[in-house]
């Protein structure tokens, strides 16, 4: 059985001290988290080590990078390695979050080899898909995640795949407060993992995790999660708020 996830993806968002707390609040709640559970947070870069100390005795918790680059290291400045993420401990990264993609120019081809390298580096890559509304109002968007993947992922190994973690993150959705319905997420999930299977078979895409990220909050997370196809959620605005976070992470399927 695949994991079911909640991710935290905290963006640009608190101070250290605001981190300490948050992150307290919510290690600190009785989860009774499963084998195949695993809760996730991505955390600023500065506080990747802060944030691995407080999760360092939860069994199913983990830290992740919210971006890595492409390179083991060399004249980058003000970029992050997986070398140096292997030496703090932290074994997850988001690749190729829409933001990255929009605001810092992130194409498929580069998002590859931030592929490529993490799973070199044995740093799970929480891999982010999903379109824009104009794809989706011209009924686009399963060529369009197709392509996101055929030139992203499916280079790779059918044991390579297997690390990779998918989420699908319909970009009209993200901080909108505008969720896609459980129906249009279980639809695209479903689009995603028969890719998979066409390309690597159905055991290989029974496999792999694929999360639900836009406007995901307590209220909605149990609906959505419910889906058959839907293996948790990427987490931004709610997973800054210990209650929601909290309420989110019971809301995996066992
Ligand atoms: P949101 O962000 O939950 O605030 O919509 C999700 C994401 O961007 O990962």
């Amino acid at each position: 059985m695949r994991k079911q996830i909640a991710a935290a993806n905290w963006k640009m968002n608190l101070t250290y001290q605001e981190a300490e707390n948050l992150l307290d609040k919510i290690v600190s709640e009785q989860y009774n988290l499963t084998e195949n559970q695993k809760v996730i947070f991505a955390v600023p870069a500065p506080y990747l080590d802060m944030a691995e100390g407080k999760i360092a005795n939860q069994a199913h918790m983990f830290i992740a990078a919210q971006n890595v680059y492409s390179k083991k290291s060399g004249a980058y400045t003000g970029e992050i390695s997986v070398t140096m993420l292997q030496s703090i401990e932290v074994d997850h990264a988001i690749i190729g979050h829409s933001e990255r993609r929009e605001y810092f120019g992130e194409t498929n081809q580069l998002l590859a080899e931030k592929v490529n390298i993490c799973i070199a580096a044995d740093i799970t890559p929480i891999f982010c898909c999903g379109e824009a509304l104009p794809v989706r109002e011209v009924n686009q968007q399963n060529s369009y995640v197709s392509r996101q993947l055929e030139e992203s992922l499916f280079h790779l190994s059918a044991q390579q795949i297997e690390k990779v973690v998918i989420a699908y993150e319909p970009v009209w959705a993200i901080g909108t407060g505008k969720t896609a319905s459980s129906e249009q997420a279980q639809e695209m999930h479903a689009f995603i993992r028969n890719e998979l299977a066409t390309k690597y078979g159905k055991e290989v895409a029974d496999r792999i995790s694929i999360l639900y990220g836009g406007s995901v909050k307590a209220s909605n997370a149990k609906e959505i999660f419910s889906q058959p196809d839907v293996d948790g959620g990427l987490v931004g605005g709610a997973s800054l708020v210990a209650e929601e976070f909290i309420t989110i992470i019971k809301s995996l399927k066992v």
